[in-house]
Formats: C-alpha cells, sequence, structure tokens
C-alpha cells in the first residue's frame, strides 16, 4: 500500500563535524561541531528555540563512551533542554531511522520544526574491543558464537555474490578507487586521499631513506600487495572496509509551508522507506538485502518516481561489495550487473549515476549512529549547488540515500527533491 506523508517535510539546513579520530574529544563535542555548522549555514538564519524536538541516532556510545541516555545530553550541549530528546537506535541505520522519526513527526503535525542528529564516537577502543561492539548488532544467539564479524558477514556476502554473478576481487577495488576519488575532494574525509596519492605517500619516504621501493606500478599493484593492503576477510582486504570513525552530523526538517521562512533553497523530502529482515544466517540468498529492496519500493511510491529518475544516491558501502548490492536492491542496476558499474564510470561523479560522491563510508568514514544523517549533508550539498570540487556537472533535482543496520536486518532509504 502506498503511504503519504500527512504533511510535506523539507531539510532547511545540514551540518557535519570533521570524520576521523578525535583522542581529544568526546561524542558530545562532534555533535556540537555539526549543530554549529548546520545552524550557522541556514540561509535566512532560525530561531533554535522553535525546535519542537530532537532525535539522535546512536548506535553504542554505551560501549564505546560508556554513555547511556545521550539524547538529552546532546539537547543540552546545544543549549535546547527542555525539548524532547529521543535516541534512536538500530545499528548503522540510526541515522537514518532518526531522520524517519523526525519526518514522523513533522509529518503528524507532532512537531513543526525538528533537529535530527546522529554521532558516534568509536576510536576510543581498540579495533578487537571496536569489532566486538558492532557485532553485537549482529544475532548474537547464532551468529556471534559461529565466530562471525562484520568484515567476516560481507565477505560472505561478497563471496555467494562472486559465486553467483563473477564478480572479481578488481570489482571491488574499483569501488575502493572511485570512492577515494571522491572522498579526496571532500575536507570532513576522514581518508581524504585517492589511492594513488595513498601509494605515492608510501613511495616517496621510501626513497627518501634508500629502502626498497615498492614496484607498484598501479593503484591494481598497491591493492593487490598483501603488505600494503592485509586481507581482513577474504575476499575482502584493508581498503574494502570503512574505517573506525569519530563524527557527528545535523539537519534541521521544517513543515513544508515554513521552509522558504528559513531558505529558497529547501531540499524536500518526497519520500521514506523503512524495512527489517532476517539476520543474514537465516536468508536463502546472501547477495541482496530484502529491507533495503522494500524500503526502497515504499519510498519510490510515496515520492511517485523511479530508480531511473534518481539522479545522485549516497548508499551504505561499509565494504565495498555494499555499495554495489546496495545499487541493484535499489533498482539502479539489475541484479548482478551492478559490480561492472564503478569499473565502467557509470557511479563515478561524472557518470550516469553518482554514487557516493562524498566518498562515501569508506573514505568519508563511517561514525555508525552519524553515517545516515550524514548521507543526507552530502545530498543537501549537491542538490543545492554546493559539493565543492566534488559538485557533478549534472542538475541534481532528484537524490537519495540508502542507510543499512547491521547487515540489512534494518534499512532506511530517503528521497529528496530540489524544486
Ligand atoms: N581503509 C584503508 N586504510 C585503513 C582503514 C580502512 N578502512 N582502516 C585503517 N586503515 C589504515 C590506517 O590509516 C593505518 O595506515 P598507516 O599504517 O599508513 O598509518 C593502517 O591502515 C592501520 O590502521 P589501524 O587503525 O591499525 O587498522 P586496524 O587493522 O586496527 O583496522 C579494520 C582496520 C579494517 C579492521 C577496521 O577499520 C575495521 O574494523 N573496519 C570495519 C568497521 C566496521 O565493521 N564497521 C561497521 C560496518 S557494518
Amino acid at each position: 500500500m502506498t503511504r503519504k506523508l500527512g504533511r510535506g517535510v523539507a531539510v532547511v539546513g545540514a551540518g557535519m563535524s570533521k570524520f576521523g579520530a578525535f583522542p581529544d574529544k568526546t561524542g558530545r563535542d562532534l555533535f556540537v561541531e555539526a549543530y554549529r555548522e548546520m545552524a550557522h549555514g541556514i540561509d535566512k538564519g532560525f530561531d533554535p528555540r522553535e525546535i519542537d524536538a530532537i532525535y539522535v541516532g546512536n548506535f553504542s556510545s554505551d560501549l564505546f563512551e560508556k554513555q547511556a541516555h545521550n539524547a538529552p545530553i546532546m539537547v543540552d550541549v546545544v543549549g535546547l533542554t527542555p525539548r524532547s530528546a529521543t535516541r534512536v537506535e538500530d545499528a548503522c541505520a540510526s541515522g537514518g531511522v532518526a531522520l524517519r522519526q523526525g519526518l514522523m513527526a513533522i509529518a503528524s503535525g507532532l512537531a513543526d520544526m525538528v533537529l535530527v542528529g546522529g554521532f558516534e564516537r568509536m576510536t576510543a577502543l581498540p579495533t578487537a574491543e571496536v569489532t566486538d561492539t558492532l557485532a553485537a548488532a549482529a544475532d548474537g544467539l547464532y551468529e556471534i558464537p559461529a565466530g562471525f564479524t562484520f568484515p567476516g558477514f560481507y565477505a560472505a556476502i561478497a563471496s555467494a555474490y562472486m559465486h553467483k554473478y563473477g564478480l572479481t576481487p578488481e570489482h571491488l577495488m574499483h569501488v575502493a578507487i572511485k570512492n577515494h576519488a571522491n572522498g579526496a575532494l571532500n575536507p570532513k574525509a576522514q581518508f581524504g586521499v585517492t589511492i594513488a596519492a595513498w601509494m605515492q605517500g608510501r613511495v616517496e619516504p621510501a626513497k627518501k631513506k634508500n629502502k626498497p621501493v615498492p614496484a607498484w606500478q598501479n593503484e591494481f599493484d598497491f591493492l593487490h600487495d598483501d603488505a600494503a593492503n592485509p586481507m581482513v576477510a577474504w575476499p575482502l582486504r584493508l581498503f574494502d572496509c570503512s574505517p573506525i570513525t569519530d563524527g557527528a552530523a545535523c539537519v534541521l526538517l521544517v513543515a513544508e509551508e515554513r521552509a522558504r521562512d528559513f531558505t529558497e533553497a529547501p531540499l524536500y523530502v518526497i519520500g521514506s522507506g523503512q524495512a527489517s529482515g532476517m539476520p543474514l544466517h537465516a536468508r536463502a540468498d546472501l547477495t541482496s538485502i530484502d529491507a533495503a529492496q522494500i524500503a526502497a519500493r515504499q519510498a519510490y511510491d510515496m515520492a511517485n518516481v523511479t530508480a531511473a529518475d534518481i539522479r545522485l544516491a549516497e548508499v551504505h558501502d561499509c565494504f565495498t561489495i555494499a555499495e554495489i548490492v546496495a545499487t541493484e536492491d535499489l533498482g539502479f542496476f539489475a541484479p548482478g550487473r551492478g559490480y561492472g558499474m564503478a569499473e565502467d564510470g557509470v557511479t563515478a561523479r561524472d557518470g550516469a549515476k553518482p554514487i557516493n560522491t562524498s566518498g562515501g563510508l569508506k573514505s568519508k568514514g563511517h561514525p555508525v549512529g552519524a553515517s545516515g544523517v550524514a548521507q543526507v549533508v552530502e545530498v543537501w550539498k549537491q542538490a543545492r549547488g554546493e559539493a565543492g570540487e566534488r559538485q557533478v556537472k549534472q542538475d541534481v533535482t532528484l537524490a537519495l540515500t540508502h542507510n543499512v543496520g547491521g547487515t540489512g536486518q534494518t534499512c532506511a532509504v530517503h528521497i529528496f527533491e530540489r524544486r
């Protein structure tokens, strides 16, 4: 059944902190950074006292920072107490689901202005503990006792996809090369450097120190080198993985009729979908995510558009294979056809269907609770022509975000329109 919003909703401001590893910052510092950028960027200004409610996406500050009950803390640090504050936890989809909660609050008439944020401060823990913390998003009864970690899950997806469709490791490498090329043009990215430049960064010091100089001729030599790009979980190597990241993002939603009080260039949220799916171990086919397909269908139906209409998308590339599966689940490419699209340039910034112009989770970084909101920040910038050097040439009138929790037990898809 096609659902419609009770009333229209628009994004009128968006901001994010720098993504990276920040030993001196807390989650709340990052949230304030994102909020300030959003608040100062609202074209005609706004009165924060008009904010009715706040939704905060966060996966696990409980374990990462030993801080639970974080939504009222974020309200306090941005000076908005006593507004209602709700934490939204749906693993790596927390941000996208927080957006949907904000949308529903306005569409229902319960609020006219909502702050949607997301944050995660992950790097304080060593990698092994981060891996265990993230694994809590999987099925603890059946999957974790079997030894699965998130790189392991997506490695299973990649190997199933290889078996079914003939994907090779080089196809995954093309995704990483593209996303790092985009991230190199994003000043907020954690790894804002192309893979070619990363390689050179290893060659030059070796030359200077008269050490053996790696014999890489191109990015593929580098990416095949077990020392430079170690295997994490076959067939996924280091550069197939999103990193461990600290960061936050915020967007301001208002009722459609108020949008032009704040900007002449609002971005309307015209489609929203959310679905859940079974854990990976219980699925008959590992090469697609049902929840993503269902959430996409709901969003397309609500927006009355098709996959072909979407000009640009930020999709959940927590691992390179995840971007390929996402672009098929969203209907951009037929099943088994998505894997060649980075190699063919279709998903490049200047391609027919630009994907992850921000650098994606791979290069921009993946502070899990913030990622779904940060995707909206990129769409906001691209739609308004404010993405700087990474601005796509085509007119971004319709854009989409796709945010996955776990291996697809949750998925939120949103469609945005610039009128
Ligand atoms: N891509 C490319 N390079 C990376 C990287 C990544 N994802 N993560 C770290 N690096 C680089 C570091 O910059 C560092 O480079 P340097 O030696 O030149 O300084 C080097 O690799 C080692 O960094 P370190 O932080 O020690 O890596 P690690 O081995 O502890 O962690 C992973 C690497 C891949 C295991 C970790 O990033 C990870 O677990 N990623 C997946 C996170 C995840 O599952 N998220 C949820 C998804 S659903």
